[in-house]
């Protein structure tokens, strides 16, 4: 069974990211014939700055090795290295309805955030399709917020195996995690880049994570006051770090009284701190193993091709190409 996901490289990344996409895509690494890639092909829609978008891929690579992406076990790869997607792309986009593109709600809300409604940021949806399809994916892990960009994907496989012939390209399920709880950031809204409310996974020093965790907004009951420990995010980003005991000492401690805010943020602190901590140390410990990083992706990409390959030359035969 493969089970595929893909990420865009978009800047740092945050606990939003890390328990959203990270943490579930590392665990299913021991289910399955795990294919993990880094979407720089799709970050060109976004990042202009070659400078930036090379720096992303690296630092993305780095972080998610360093929090236990095992390459013995999941193939991860840079997607520009598997050109061979881009022609899957153009052969799936003749069978692509403009209608399917046009209700795409990721299109419209990335124009309302701001980001130019490029050729490419219409047809995304399509080349996503295509990663998905080049590897003969059966399952594919992706947050709420990729849904309908999967059942784009089922869609195409369809469309393209009754126009060719049954069974050309496997049709794959979407493993929706519906009960992935949504990260809240530093207000209290889902954490993310775009409402610059984030808590990185890797801040630059302990310092730099303290400042990040007292900004976190509190309401303004007195110290001595009871508090309600089930409205407030500051208990909710905790329940990600602490054990069910440590969580229900402070849930206690909320209700009782006597204690103000920055006491609880400080014990977060220390929380995130250390759950991170192990990860850090493997941080650099990659990073100061120069070759590390290419390496692993280069022989991914061997990989990758190697099975991409085998599809393209299927496809083409079956189009007339
Ligand atoms: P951002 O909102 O910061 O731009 P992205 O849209 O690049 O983040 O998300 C990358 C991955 O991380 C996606 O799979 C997404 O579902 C997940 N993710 C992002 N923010 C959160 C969050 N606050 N809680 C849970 N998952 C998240
Ligand atoms: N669109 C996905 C996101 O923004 C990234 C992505 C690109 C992807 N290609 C994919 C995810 C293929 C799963 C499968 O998060």
């Amino acid at each position: 069974m493969r089970i595929l996901s893909g990420i865009q490289p978009s800047g740092k990344l945050h606990i939003g990211n890390y328990f959203g996409m990270m943490q579930p895509s590392i665990e299913l690494q021991n289910k399955g014939d795990a294919f993990y890639f880094i979407a720089n092909y799709h970050s060109l829609t976004s990042t202009h700055d070659p400078k930036v978008l090379q720096e992303n891929v690296r630092n993305l690579a780095i972080d998610f090795l360093a929090c236990g992406l095992d390459p013995e076990k999941a193939t991860f790869w840079k997607q520009s290295d598997v050109p061979e997607v881009t022609e899957l792309a153009w052969i799936l986009s003749c069978v692509t309805p403009m209608g399917l593109l046009e209700k795409c709600v990721s299109y419209k809300d990335k124009v309302t955030q701001g980001i130019a409604a490029s050729h490419g940021l219409f047809a995304y949806p399509v080349l996503q399709a295509a990663d998905i399809c080049l590897f003969d994916s059966n399952i594919v892990p992706v947050g709420k917020d990729q849904k309908q960009h999967l059942e784009i994907t089922r869609d195409l496989a369809m469309k393209f195996n009754n126009r060719y012939g049954e069974d050309l390209l496997v049709v794959p399920e979407p493993q929706i995690r519906e009960n992935t709880a949504v990260v809240p950031g530093l207000d209290g809204q889902k954490m993310s880049k775009s409402y610059d409310n984030t808590i990185e996974i890797f801040e630059e020093t302990e310092k730099k994570l303290r400042k990040k965790i007292m900004r976190i907004e509190t309401d303004s009951t007195p110290v001595e006051d009871p508090k309600d420990p089930d409205s407030s995010y500051l208990v909710q980003l905790y329940k990600l770090f602490a054990t069910p005991d440590q969580v229900s000492e402070m849930e206690a401690s909320y209700r009782a009284g006597g204690q103000g805010y920055g006491h609880y943020k400080q014990q977060l602190f220390e929380a995130c701190r250390d759950y991170f901590a192990p990860m850090r140390e493997r941080r650099e410990e990659i990073i100061a193993d120069k070759n590390y990083v290419d390496d692993v992706l280069n022989q991914g990409a061997v990989k990758a091709r190697e099975k991409g390959r085998e599809v393209i030359d299927r496809v083409r035969t079956a189009v007339g190409l």
